[in-house]
This record gives structure tokens, C-alpha cells and sequence, in this order.
């Protein structure tokens, strides 16, 4: 979309989704794709990967999650005075309060203009970049869900599936617990022992969620909860038991944790094995198993 002309923003987008919306509901009249669901079964599977959505008057709820946590009137209070914390290439973050975060799906970031732009005044695109993002968004909610028990995951308070989440794509919400970015910074000022622990504790929670595999892997992804590395973006996970296609991260880990993180500020007795992970690393001999193992060791160091 270009900078002058035809902005798809907030708050236009209630009209524009509505104006699609009506367009496309002539289309699934035939083709009864997204629609069956109102008149069918009223339960929807979106990935195999996460719990079914059921509906429950005008709302979506997880299949076996309470009313409690499903429930948009938690999120009746407008995001128009919160403060907007982080923005990504998808979402939005607001701050409700010291311990609760606030996500909604970013309108106005990188994933949705492009795909606007892509539609280029398509209206049948247009409302199929609106699903994508709904989708998308729901999808995380159930990989929180379904993770929820993890101590690297941080704890879902509530969220909002609004029985009809394209055509009311801006209500889709979900509140978890706030923590604080791991960022370079944090970890340019941590002792080496925290950025190793750090490094183990992220290890683990990719070893103990297999057969998931993040394939979005970054370290933007987590937050420190209570010093403890969460994961906060659940963006394109698949399932795969094939060891193969998990390797990739090593090189992610490295990159993310290690590459001048670990080796900044070492105690003598660690530069031995940090060496050797280096040299594994350039001669791409590194495995998932191998970083595994020198982690656990540095840790007890
Ligand atoms: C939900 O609960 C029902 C009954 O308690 C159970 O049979 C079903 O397997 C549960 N579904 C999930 C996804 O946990
Ligand atoms: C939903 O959230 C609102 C606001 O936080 C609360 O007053 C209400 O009791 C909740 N509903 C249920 C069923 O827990
Ligand atoms: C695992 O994946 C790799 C690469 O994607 C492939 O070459 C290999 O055949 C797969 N192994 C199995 C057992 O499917
Ligand atoms: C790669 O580096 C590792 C670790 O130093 C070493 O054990 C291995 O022999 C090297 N492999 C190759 C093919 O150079
Ligand atoms: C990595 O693991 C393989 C097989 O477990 C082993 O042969 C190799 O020596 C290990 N390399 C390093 C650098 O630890």
C-alpha cells in the first residue's frame, strides 16, 4: 500500500473488514467454508496441533478452558489508554498493568500492510490477509494453552475469540503474565554463569517440547518471567519426530545465545569446551545433542 492513497488503518479497518465481510459471505453462500460453522457443528480445529475451538454464545472457548480464561469482557477496558510496550512483526503488547501484557494483532505492522499490499485492493485477498492474521493469532493462544504447564511458558490470564473473529479480527486478545526482554543488553550485563543458565533453561524447554518444533526460532521470542527465559510468540510451529529437521536450531542458538555472549568475560576453565563448541560450530559438526551436553557441562562449571 503506498504512503498517499487508500491506508488500510485503525480505525478504518471496522469498516473496511465489514465491507468485506459482506462481500464475502455472498461468496461462502456457495462455498460454505468458514460460515458451516455457524450452522453446523459449532466447533472448529484450526491446527491439529492445539486444542478444538468451541463456540460458546458469542465467543470461541478452547475445549476444556473455563469461562474464566476464555472471556472478552476481560478486555472491555480500551487499549487506547495502555501503553504500548513492544510492537512486532504481527502483534501488539500493551501493559494493562505491572503483571498483566495485553496482545492484539498489529494492523498497522510489517505482516499485514505487506499483505494488503500484495492484495492490492482485492477484496477477496484482503479478507483472506484478515484471516490469515485471526488465525495466526488464534493459533498462538492455543500453543499457550496447550503449553501452559511448562515453566518456560508464561501464564495465560485470558483471551478473546469473538464467536465471529474475522469480521471482529481487532477484539482477538490475550493477557498473560509481563516480563522483561532478553535482550542483548540484559545479557551484556548478566554474570556469564546467568547467560549460561539462560542458555541451558532454553535448551530444555526446546528438548522437552519436541516433537514441537519452533521454526521462528529468536531470542525476541522470550522474556525473563521471574528470571526465567518464557517463550511469548508461538509463530509458525509444526510437529516433526524427525531429529533431522530440529537441527537447524543449533545454528539460531548460536547466533542468539552464544556467538560473543558466552565467550564475553569466561572463567578460564570454561574456554576449553567454549573452543570446541566454536570449532564444531564453523566446521558445522555442531549437533542439538552436542550443544546440549557442553551447556549442561558449563552450567556445573
Ligand atoms: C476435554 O474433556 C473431555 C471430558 O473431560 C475429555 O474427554 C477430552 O479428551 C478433553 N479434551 C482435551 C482436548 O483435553
Ligand atoms: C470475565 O471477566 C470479567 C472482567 O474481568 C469478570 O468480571 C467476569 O466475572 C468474568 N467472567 C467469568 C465467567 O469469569
Ligand atoms: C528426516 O529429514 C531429512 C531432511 O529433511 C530427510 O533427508 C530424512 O530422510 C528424514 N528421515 C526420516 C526418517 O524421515
Ligand atoms: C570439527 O570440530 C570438532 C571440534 O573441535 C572436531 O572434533 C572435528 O574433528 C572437526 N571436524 C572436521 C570435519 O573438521
Ligand atoms: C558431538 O557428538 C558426537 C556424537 O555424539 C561425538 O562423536 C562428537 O565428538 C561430539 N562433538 C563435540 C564437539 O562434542
Amino acid at each position: 500500500m503506498g504512503s498517499g492513497g487508500g491506508g488500510f488503518l485503525l480505525p478504518g479497518i471496522l469498516l473496511t473488514v465489514t465491507t468485506l465481510i459482506l462481500f464475502k459471505s455472498i461468496l461462502d453462500i456457495f462455498d460454505g467454508s468458514y460460515y458451516s460453522n455457524l450452522f453446523g457443528p459449532k466447533r472448529l480445529q484450526l491446527s491439529p496441533l492445539i486444542p478444538a475451538l468451541i463456540q460458546s454464545g458469542t465467543e470461541w472457548r478452547f475445549e476444556n478452558t473455563s469461562n474464566k480464561i476464555g472471556n472478552c469482557s476481560y478486555f472491555s477496558e480500551s487499549t487506547k489508554n495502555l501503553l504500548e510496550i513492544n510492537r512486532g512483526y504481527n502483534k501488539v503488547v500493551f501493559r494493562k498493568n505491572d503483571k498483566v501484557v495485553i496482545k492484539k494483532i498489529a494492523f498497522n505492522g510489517p505482516a499485514f500492510m505487506d499483505c494488503m499490499d500484495i492484495a492490492d485492493g482485492d477484496l477477496n485477498k484482503e479478507y483472506q490477509c484478515v484471516e490469515t492474521a485471526a488465525k495466526s493469532f488464534i493459533t498462538e493462544i492455543g500453543f499457550l494453552i496447550k503449553l501452559q504447564n511448562d515453566p518456560n511458558v508464561p501464564k495465560l490470564f485470558a483471551y478473546c475469540i469473538p464467536s465471529d473473529f474475522i469480521a471482529h479480527a481487532e477484539l482477538l486478545a490475550s493477557a498473560t503474565v509481563s516480563g522483561k526482554p532478553l535482550d542483548i543488553i540484559h545479557l551484556a550485563t548478566s554474570d556469564w554463569s546467568e547467560r549460561v543458565r539462560i542458555l541451558d533453561e532454553i535448551i530444555r524447554f526446546l528438548t522437552r517440547s519436541r516433537p514441537l518444533l519452533f521454526r521462528d526460532f529468536r531470542r525476541q521470542q522470550f522474556v525473563l518471567i521471574k528470571n526465567q527465559p518464557s517463550m511469548v510468540d508461538f509463530d509458525d510451529v509444526i510437529s516433526t519426530n524427525n531429529l533431522t529437521d530440529h537441527e537447524p536450531i543449533v545454528q539460531k542458538l548460536y547466533i542468539s545465545f552464544i556467538d560473543q555472549i558466552l565467550f564475553a568475560t569466561s572463567p578460564l576453565k570454561a574456554q576449553k569446551p567454549l573452543a570446541a563448541m566454536k570449532e564444531a560450530y564453523s566446521n558445522s559438526t555442531l549437533t542439538f545433542e552436542n550443544l546440549s551436553k557442553i551447556t549442561k557441562k558449563l552450567r556445573s562449571l
